[in-house]
C-alpha cells in the first residue's frame, strides 16, 4: 500500500462495495433508539432493523448497507472500562454493516467479506482468521459446520485458519432478548513476522492481544431469544454484519492496530494537546516526559478523545445531560473526561466544548446533525463542564487527603495501626472531612473505627463514595475509577445502602406533609370503591357518599380529611393545583380547602368534619377558581409548544406549576431567553388564542399511538399503557396530560410573560399570566407608564426618550461638577506652594485638601507636580467623602528621582502612620489608610521622613 487511504475513502468504499451488490445505502439511525424500551442507546447496526428480523416490520428493500453510530456504555455491551487503557476500545464508534432480510445467507456474506478485505483492500490472507460457532448444548445447537464449509468453498483461506468458538464469542445476541444467531468473526493478526513464526496467530484469537483483534462479525440471525436460554426460530433467516470502522481504518492505515493513531482522532488529539496548559504536551506523539508519565498523559488524551465523540453525538441526537436514564449516562461520561483533563492535563477551565469544532470538521459531512447542532452541543457541554468544575477540585482534594490513610491502614500491622490512628486523630482537617461523610457515626472514635475497618480491606468507604456523589457530583463509577488507579476498591454495598436510604427519605418526605405518627386512623364510614374522579365531565356531583374521614394533628391545629365514593374535585398533579369548593352534607356546608392524591385516594382537606357522615353529599368545585386554573393550564400547553417552535426542540419540560393566578414553567435551555424571543412566543400563543382552537380530548389512547402522533411526554415519567391526550391543533400542541383545560383557546383571552430567569445549569424558568390576570398585569404596567409620563409637565416625545435625555443630562452635570471641584482644589494648591519649606536644595510642599476620592487626589498630585517643577517634593492628604478612609499622594520631580528619591518609598513610610500602605511610580505614588484622625500627624511627619531619605 503506497498512499494510505483516508477514513472518508474507506467508509465510502465499504458502502460502494455493497451498493454494487444490490444493497440500498441507508442512513445511520439515531443513537437514541426509537420506541425500544429494552435499549438505552443504539449498540449495534441491527437495532434499527430489529422489527424486520422479528417479522413485525418491513422495509422497501431486502438488502441494506450503512455506517451506524453506536454507543456501548451500558447493558450487555459495555466497553467503558476499557476505554483509554488500550488503544482500540471505544464508547462511541461507527459500525459498518451489510444486511440481508430473508434474502442471501451465509454463503454470500462470507464470500463478500473475504472479497472486500483481501481482493479490494489487499489485506494479507495469511494474517486473517475466521471463527465459527462450535455449538452449544445449553442452547441445543449443533456446531455451525455449514459456515465452516462456506469458508472453505467460497474463499481460499487456509483451513487451519478456521477456528471453532464457544457461544461467548460466536453466538451474538443484542440483549437478553431479541433477534440472535450464531456468528462468524474475522480476526486479523498484526504482529511482526518473527513473532508470528514463534506463536501462530490462531493461538491468540480472542485472547485480548491488542495486535490480534476482531474486525468483522457476520451474524446469521435465525432466532428470537425469549430469555433464560430459550430460543424461538424466526420465520426467515437474515444476515447482520458489523465491522468496527475505527479498527478497519487502523488496519488499512497501518497504525499497528491503534485506532487512536488514525486520521479520525488526529485532529481531536491535537486540539486536546493545544488546550492543555502543560507546555511539555505538544501532541499525542510529542510529550516531553518520563515514559510512565507520558503513558498516563496518553491514556487521558485517549479517554477524552473517545468521550467527546460519545457526548457530542448523543447530545446531537437529543440527549440532555441529567440525573436519570440516558442523560445520566452522558453526564457520567462527560464528568469522567473532565476529571482526566483536570488531573492529568492541567485543564482547570472548561475545555471539552472546544473539541466539538475539530470533531465537526472531521465528521460533520458524514453526520450532518453534528454540523447542524454544533452551537447547541457546545453550549450544553460548556454548561455541564462549568457546573462540575465548581465542585470537582474540592472533591478531588477530599479524595487525595483520604487515600494515604487508606493505604496506611491497609498495609499496617496490628501494632502500626495504632500509630496510623494517632496520626489521623491529630489531623483535624481530615477528620473534619470524614465527619461530613460519616454523618451518623455518633462519636469520633466510632467514626475512626469504621473508617479504619473499611480501609484495612483496601476499600474506599461507601460513606465517602456517597458524599462524593451527593455533594461533589462524582458519579460512583468515577470514584471507582479513581480508586482503581490507587489499586483500591469501593465499598459498594454500603454506598448502595446510603443511596437507598436517601431515596426512602425523599419518598417519605414527598408522601407526608404532616407527621404521620400524629395522624389518627381513618374512620370507615361506608363500603365500596372510593375516589372515582368525575371532574372531566362535571364540576358538581349530587348524591355522593362519604367513605372515610380522619383527623390529623398538625402544628397549626387539627386537619380534617375526607374521602368520597366519587368526586369532581381535581387532586393536585401534573403541576395543576388541587381544587377547592364546598361539600353540602344534609343541611351543613363544609368547605374544601385543598385536594391531594395519596396512594390512589383523592383526599379532600375540609375545614371541619360534617356531623351527619352518612348523609348524601353534593360536591361543588369552586368553578370560578377552576376556570382561572384551566386558562393557565391550557396556556402552559400552548406556551410549551411555542417555546419549542421559537427556541428549538431541545426545549423539554422540567417542572410546572399551574395556579389560578399564574403559571410557572421550567424547561431545558442553555441561555437567557431574549426579550425578542419571549415576544415571539407570546405572539404565537396569542395568535392561537385568537384562532379559538377547539380542544380535542381523548381519554383512552394506546401509549404507543400517542407517541407516534408526536405527543409530548415527560422524560422519565411513568405512563400506563393507555393515556389521556389533549390536543389544541394536531400540528401545534399534543400532550399526554391528566389536567383540566378550556374547551377552546379563545377562553384564555390573553397571555403575557411576567418573568424569565435561571434555576439551574441549563434550566430556565418563566412565569406568565393568562386571562383576566394577564389584563390586570397589563393594567399595572400601563399605570406605571402613566405615572412616569405624569412626571413630565409637557411631554413632547415618548417617555423612554425623555428619560434617556434626563440620564444624559445627569451625566453631563456630574462631570461639570467634578471639573469645578478640580479647579477649586487646584486653586487651593497655590496656598500650599506659598508655604513651601526648604530642606537644603529641596523644596517640600505638603498639605491637607478637602475630602475627595483617590482618583481626584491623584489628579491633584499630577497638577501639583507640574506646577512645582524641578527640585521639589509634594505630599497631599485627604479623607474620603464618607470619612472612613484616608488617602495620600506623594510626587517627586525628575531631577530628584535621578538622585535616588522615590515617591513610592515616601508615601509608603507616611502610609504606615495612617494604618495602611501603597505605592506607585518613582515620580508619583498613592497610598490609602484606615485612620483619618492620624492624617495631620502623617503630613507633619513628611519633613522628618524626607530628611532621613535625603540622608
Ligand atoms: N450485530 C453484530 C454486532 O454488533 C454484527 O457485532
Amino acid at each position: 500500500m503506497s498512499q494510505k487511504k483516508t477514513s472518508e475513502q474507506i467508509r465510502a468504499e465499504f458502502l460502494r462495495f455493497f451498493e454494487e451488490r444490490g444493497h440500498t445505502v441507508v442512513p445511520s439511525a439515531s443513537l437514541v433508539p426509537q420506541n425500544d424500551p429494552t435499549l438505552l442507546f443504539t449498540n449495534a447496526g441491527m437495532n434499527q432493523f430489529k422489527d424486520v428480523f422479528l417479522g413485525t416490520g418491513t422495509r422497501p428493500y431486502r438488502r441494506a448497507v450503512d455506517t451506524q453510530k453506536c454507543l456501548r456504555v451500558s447493558g450487555k455491551h459495555n466497553d467503558l472500562e476499557e476505554v483509554g487503557y488500550d488503544t482500540y476500545h471505544h464508547t462511541f464508534f461507527e459500525m459498518l454493516g451489510n444486511w440481508s432480510f430473508g434474502d442471501y445467507f451465509k454463503k454470500e456474506a462470507i464470500r463478500w467479506a473475504w472479497e472486500l478485505l483481501v481482493d479490494v483492500w489487499g489485506l494479507d490472507p495469511d494474517r486473517l482468521y475466521a471463527t465459527v460457532h462450535a455449538g452449544d448444548d445449553r442452547l441445543g445447537l449443533e456446531p455451525d459446520e455449514e459456515a465452516a464449509a462456506f469458508w472453505r468453498s467460497e474463499t481460499p483461506i487456509a483451513h487451519d485458519h478456521i477456528l471453532f468458538g464457544s457461544s461467548k464469542d460466536n453466538f451474538w445476541m443484542m440483549g437478553d432478548t431479541g433477534p440472535c444467531g450464531p456468528c462468524s468473526e474475522v480476526h486479523i493478526d498484526l504482529r511482526p513476522d518473527e513473532e508470528r513464526a514463534r506463536i501462530p496467530g490462531r493461538e491468540l484469537v480472542n485472547r485480548d492481544d491488542p495486535r490480534v483483534m476482531e474486525i468483522w462479525n457476520l451474524v446469521f440471525i435465525q432466532y428470537n431469544a425469549l430469555g433464560d436460554d430459550r430460543l424461538e426460530p424466526l420465520k426467515d433467516r437474515h444476515v447482520d454484519t458489523g465491522m468496527g470502522f475505527e479498527r478497519i481504518v487502523a488496519v488499512l492505515q497501518e497504525t499497528g492496530g491503534s485506532t487512536y493513531d488514525t486520521d479520525l482522532f488526529a485532529p481531536i488529539l491535537q486540539a486536546i494537546a493545544e488546550a492543555s496548559p502543560r507546555a511539555e504536551i505538544r501532541g499525542y506523539h510529542d510529550i516531553d516526559a518520563e515514559p510512565a508519565e507520558r503513558e498516563k498523559v496518553r491514556v487521558a488524551m485517549r479517554v477524552i478523545a473517545d468521550h467527546i465523540r460519545a457526548i457530542a453525538f448523543a447530545i446531537a441526537d437529543g440527549v440532555v445531560p441529567g440525573n436519570a436514564g440516558r442523560g445520566y449516562v452522558i453526564r457520567r461520561i462527560l464528568r469522567r473526561a473532565v476529571r482526566y483533563g483536570y488531573q492529568t492535563l492541567g485543564l482547570h477551565e472548561p475545555f471539552l466544548y472546544r473539541l466539538v469544532a475539530p470533531l465537526e470538521a472531521k465528521m460533520g459531512d458524514t453526520f450532518p446533525e453534528l454540523a447542524r447542532e454544533r452551537a447547541y452541543i457546545e453550549r450544553v457541554i460548556r454548561a455541564e463542564e462549568e457546573s462540575f468544575l465548581e465542585t470537582l477540585g474540592t472533591g478531588l482534594a477530599f479524595f487525595e487527603r483520604l487515600t494515604p490513610y487508606i493505604h496506611a491502614f491497609a498495609t499496617a500491622s496490628d501494632g502500626q495501626a495504632a500509630s496510623v490512628r494517632e496520626r489521623l486523630e491529630a489531623d483535624r482537617a481530615t477528620l473534619d472531612l470524614l465527619q461530613k461523610a460519616y454523618v451518623n457515626a455518633g462519636s469520633r472514635d466510632a467514626l475512626i473505627e469504621a473508617f479504619a475497618a473499611t480501609a484495612a480491606a483496601r476499600r474506599i468507604p461507601g460513606e465517602v463514595a456517597f458524599l462524593l456523589h451527593d455533594t461533589y457530583g462524582f458519579p460512583v463509577d468515577l470514584t471507582q475509577l479513581m480508586a482503581r488507579e490507587e489499586r483500591l476498591g469501593v465499598d459498594m454495598q454500603r454506598y448502595q445502602e446510603l443511596m437507598q436510604e436517601q431515596k426512602d427519605r425523599a419518598r417519605a418526605a414527598a408522601a407526608f406533609k404532616v407527621d404521620q405518627s400524629r395522624a389518627g386512623e381513618w374512620e370507615h364510614v361506608s363500603d365500596g370503591e372510593d375516589s372515582v374522579f368525575v371532574g372531566y365531565d362535571q364540576s358538581r356531583l349530587e348524591g355522593a357518599r362519604i367513605r372515610a374521614v380522619r383527623t390529623v394533628e398538625t402544628e397549626e391545629g387539627p386537619q380534617y380529611e375526607l374521602l368520597l365514593d366519587a368526586t369532581p374535585f381535581y387532586a393536585e398533579s401534573g403541576g395543576q393545583v388541587g381544587d377547592t369548593g364546598v361539600l353540602r352534607v344534609g343541611d351543613e356546608e363544609v368547605r374544601v380547602l385543598d385536594t391531594q392524591k395519596r396512594a390512589g385516594h383523592i383526599i379532600h382537606y375540609v375545614d371541619r368534619l360534617p356531623r351527619a357522615l352518612d348523609a348524601p353529599v353534593t360536591a361543588e368545585v369552586d368553578v370560578a377558581r377552576l376556570a382561572r386554573i384551566k386558562k393557565h393550564h391550557t396556556a402552559t400547553h400552548l406556551m410549551h409548544a411555542a417555546l419549542r417552535e421559537v427556541l428549538g426542540p431541545h426545549v423539554k419540560q422540567k417542572g410546572s406549576l399551574v395556579a389560578p393566578d399564574h403559571l410557572r414553567f421550567d424547561f431545558s435551555h442553555f441561555e437567557r431567553v431574549t426579550p425578542e424571543e419571549l415576544r415571539a412566543v407570546e405572539r404565537r400563543v396569542n395568535e392561537v388564542i385568537q384562532r379559538n382552537v377547539a380542544k380535542l380530548e381523548e381519554r383512552d389512547v394506546p401509549l404507543k399511538e400517542a407517541l407516534d402522533r408526536g405527543a409530548m411526554a415527560l422524560f422519565g415519567e411513568k405512563y400506563g399503557d393507555r393515556v389521556r391526550v389533549i390536543t389544541f391543533d394536531p400540528d401545534f400542541s399534543v400532550e399526554l396530560c391528566g389536567g383540566i383545560h378550556v374547551d377552546a383557546t379563545g377562553e384564555i383571552g390573553l397571555f403575557r410573560f411576567v418573568s424569565e430567569g435561571s434555576v439551574a445549569a441549563g434550566v430556565r424558568r418563566v412565569e406568565a399570566v393568562a386571562g383576566l390576570d394577564a389584563l390586570r398585569y397589563l393594567d399595572r404596567e400601563l399605570d406605571e407608564l402613566e405615572r412616569v409620563r405624569g412626571q413630565f409637565k409637557t411631554l413632547q416625545r415618548p417617555a423612554d426618550e425623555e428619560v434617556a435625555d434626563l440620564i444624559e443630562e445627569k451625566k453631563r452635570l456630574e462631570k461639570a461638577l467634578e471639573e469645578a471641584k478640580q479647579a477649586r482644589l487646584a486653586a487651593g494648591l497655590d496656598a500650599f506652594i506659598g508655604q513651601a519649606r526648604r530642606l537644603g536644595d529641596v523644596r517640600l510642599v505638603s498639605g491637607r485638601v478637602e475630602p475627595a476620592d483617590m482618583s481626584t487626589l491623584r489628579a491633584l498630585g499630577e497638577t501639583l507636580r507640574d506646577r512645582l517643577g524641578g527640585g521639589a517634593v509634594g505630599v497631599l492628604g485627604t479623607v474620603d467623602p464618607e470619612g472612613g478612609k484616608v488617602y495620600l499622594v506623594a510626587t517627586v520631580s525628575d531631577d530628584l528621582v535621578a538622585r535616588g528619591l522615590q515617591a513610592g518609598k515616601l508615601v509608603g513610610a507616611l502610609a504606615k502612620r495612617v494604618g495602611g500602605g501603597g505605592g506607585g511610580r518613582p515620580t508619583l505614588a498613592t497610598a490609602g489608610g484606615r485612620n483619618p484622625e492620624a492624617l495631620d500627624e502623617a503630613l507633619a511627619a513628611a519633613e522628618t521622613v524626607l530628611r532621613e531619605m535625603l540622608g
